[in-house]
């Protein structure tokens, strides 16, 4: 399906319809469990279009719920969008919707570690196995398909690592084997625009919409696209288990969408600026940002992408002792030391290798020197590459 107008045009004017805005810029915030029915035709009506936006009760959506739903699946080309508390709840309530007892799943090694966790202890639980691939496995996938292979998951770039992958080689290669396996991806790092994943034959599209969507640190949400395929039985399933947003969720995300493509030109931008940098100073041994050759996976990313997003990481020539690592990490002006990233703002974090052993077992990756990952916010990309400078002063003294 192609939008009939620019992404740009799109973010800003989609979902905003006479029904959801009534006479305002922005959708209203309709706070609701209870529905109210004018007579007997009104709830037989609601009753018979209740997934398909009609007001009917609370967990089935408000008029905000629906303005952002329909802006996400304009966004990203879907028939349809769920929406859950969090981006895992995302991953694992999409994952559920399509495997049952006995089934398999093929999951990239480099995933988000919670999503890893889910299908090692929830999922193993149920009696579905896992088995993981290299992301940049490309056309080989086809060898990991069993007769059982319900779900087959991707995260790209992962957010860690940074691999790129193949998908359109992978999506094809695992359709060969198998037309009706299910393909969802995490596509929290584009933000569901800087890849169009659906575009290139992916099923579901992910996102922690915590972090770009939202795009402000102060909300957590998770969003699934679907194409037309697999949309009911993904709708049906995330509502039996009973997944979720109150209203002013769904607002403030709606809200944080409106500015994203031009808060990626932005992140482009400056991540590729410190990313650069970074490159030629003499402590670092390599810069893993999809936008420089150094990352696994940037043909891909030159091919598929249309921008980049913030963040990013990069590895030390030396593993840095606690006392260095507290001296490197304790002191930055700009970087704050947090989880998540997304937001308007400058974040760091690191990664010993024995630590990248532990939490990516499932990928040949192995560090010789600290792992740090930084996501690239809207300061003055020059104090923050002096912010980092700094830095790197310090673990000369
Ligand atoms: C790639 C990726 N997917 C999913 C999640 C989970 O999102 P949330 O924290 O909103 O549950 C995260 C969170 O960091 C993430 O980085």
């Amino acid at each position: 399906m192609q939008n009939k107008h620019s992404l740009a045009t799109t973010l800003v004017h989609a979902g905003r319809n006479q029904r959801v805005c009534q006479g305002s810029v922005n959708p209203v915030i309709q706070r609701a469990s209870s529905l109210v029915f004018e007579n007997l035709a009104h709830k037989k009506e609601a009753t018979i279009n209740r997934a398909k936006q009609a007001l009917f009760y609370g967990r089935r959506g408000t008029l905000t719920h629906f303005a952002l739903q329909d802006l996400m699946t304009e966004m990203e080309n879907g028939a349809g969008c769920y929406l859950y508390p969090c981006g895992a709840a995302a991953v694992t309530n999409s994952i559920l919707a399509f495997v049952q007892t006995g089934d398999h799943v093929l999951m990239t090694g480099a995933a988000y570690e919670p999503t890893q966790d889910f299908c090692n202890t929830i999922l193993s639980k149920m009696a579905i196995s896992t088995t993981y691939y290299d992301p940049l496995i490309g056309a080989k996938i086809k060898d990991l398909i069993q007769p059982n292979t319900k779900v087959l998951f991707l995260e790209s770039p992962s957010s860690l690592t940074m691999e790129v992958q193949d998908v359109p080689a992978i999506v094809k290669a695992a359709r060969e084997v198998n037309p009706d396996i299910v393909i969802m991806i995490d596509n929290t790092w584009a933000g569901g625009i800087l890849f169009k994943a659906l575009d290139y034959g992916v099923d579901i599209s992910i996102q922690a919409g915590t972090k770009y969507l939202v795009g402000h640190s102060d909300v957590m949400i998770g969003t699934a696209v679907s194409n037309a395929r697999c949309w009911d039985q993904l709708r049906e399933n995330s509502y039996l288990m009973g997944q979720m947003v109150d209203a002013d969720t769904a607002y403030t995300t709606a809200r944080g969408i409106r500015s994203l493509s031009v808060r990626f030109k932005q992140h482009t931008e400056s991540s590729i600026k410190v990313a650069n940098w970074l490159k030629q100073r003499p402590e670092v041994k390599a810069v893993y940002h999809p936008a420089l050759p150094s990352c696994p996976g940037h043909e891909f990313f030159v091919r598929d992408f249309t921008g980049s997003a913030g963040l990013f990481s990069f590895e030390l020539k030396e593993k840095l002792s606690y006392d260095k690592l507290s001296a490197f990490m304790d002191h930055f002006e700009l970087f704050t030391m947090a989880y998540s990233w997304g937001g308007y703002e400058s974040l760091i974090l690191y990664t010993q290798p024995e630590e990248l052993k532990r939490i990516r077992p499932n990928i040949d990756r192995t560090l010789t020197g600290t792992l740090i990952r930084v996501h690239i916010g809207f300061e003055d990309v020059n104090e923050l590459i002096a912010d980092l400078e700094a830095g790197f002063e310090r673990l000369q003294g």
